[in-house]
């Protein structure tokens, strides 16, 4: 029998990430986390001094780049040739980057067979933007995770708070609108909604009750 792939699309601060990794644990699944991807490479795209909107710098970025995951206790950690920059990629900054780094097919290219061959070897839940419509649309569970942008700002502005970081609500409000546009209207694999996805709304969903919400739409998938 082959592997279970669940796919996991949405905005940014919908929660999937934390949604999605819970769910996975509870089910004995690897969790995949797509965006720490482009997030790497946005990562690796700044620190060579390269402006976000510079395609031809992103490009001459690209060969030679690693990236890879490795699971330490369950937990995905992203290597950026070799280098774990799991926590580096945390800030509003590489956010931004990333979001403009995913805009371009050749990065999408980049990470494509990574991300497919990870659903080759395990049961996945793998999250992202263009899981279920480009990356795995084979997927027999496809979710669409989403809230409305004041809920999700409210929930990054409090994680941004915990980690110490400054920021402001109007500040990360703006940014989660700014990148909902960039990635819902780029012309490659658009932030969209597959058709045969469950929508599921967390706006008035605990943690809790949202992680319940994914299991439960697994498991009649699965049973169905
Ligand atoms: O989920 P995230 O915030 O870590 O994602 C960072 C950026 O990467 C986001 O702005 C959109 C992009 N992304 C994407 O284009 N496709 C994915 N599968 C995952 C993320």
């Amino acid at each position: 029998m082959g592997f279970i792939s669940v796919a996991v699309d949405g905005p940014s601060g919908a929660g999937k990430s934390t949604v999605a990794r819970a769910a996975a644990e509870r089910l004995g699944f690897v969790y995949v986390d797509t965006g720490a991807m482009y997030r790497s490479i946005g990562l690796a795209v700044c620190r060579r001094g390269v402006a976000e909107e510079d395609t031809a710098g992103i490009l001459e970025a690209l060969p030679g780049m690693e990236i890879s995951l490795r699971y330490e206790e369950g937990a995905q950690h992203v290597l950026l040739n070799g280098e774990d920059v799991s926590d580096a990629i945390r800030t509003p900054q590489i956010a931004q980057y990333a979001s403009k780094v995913s805009a371009v097919p050749e990065v999408r290219r980049f990470l494509l067979n990574l991300q497919r061959d990870m659903a080759t070897k395990n049961n996945i839940i793998m999250d992202g933007r263009d899981i279920g419509t480009v990356i795995l649309p084979d997927a027999p569970v496809k979710i669409f995770l989403t809230a409305s942008a004041a809920c999700r700002a409210e929930r990054r502005y409090k994680e941004l708070l915990e980690k110490g970081q400054q920021v402001t609500f109007d500040g990360v409000l703006a940014d989660i609108v700014r990148r909902d546009l960039q990635d819902s209207l780029r012309a490659v694999a658009p932030l969209k909604q597959a058709d045969d996805a469950v929508l599921l709304d967390t706006s008035k969903l605990t943690l809790e009750q949202s992680i319940d919400a994914v299991l439960q739409i697994i498991h009649e998938k699965m049973k169905g």
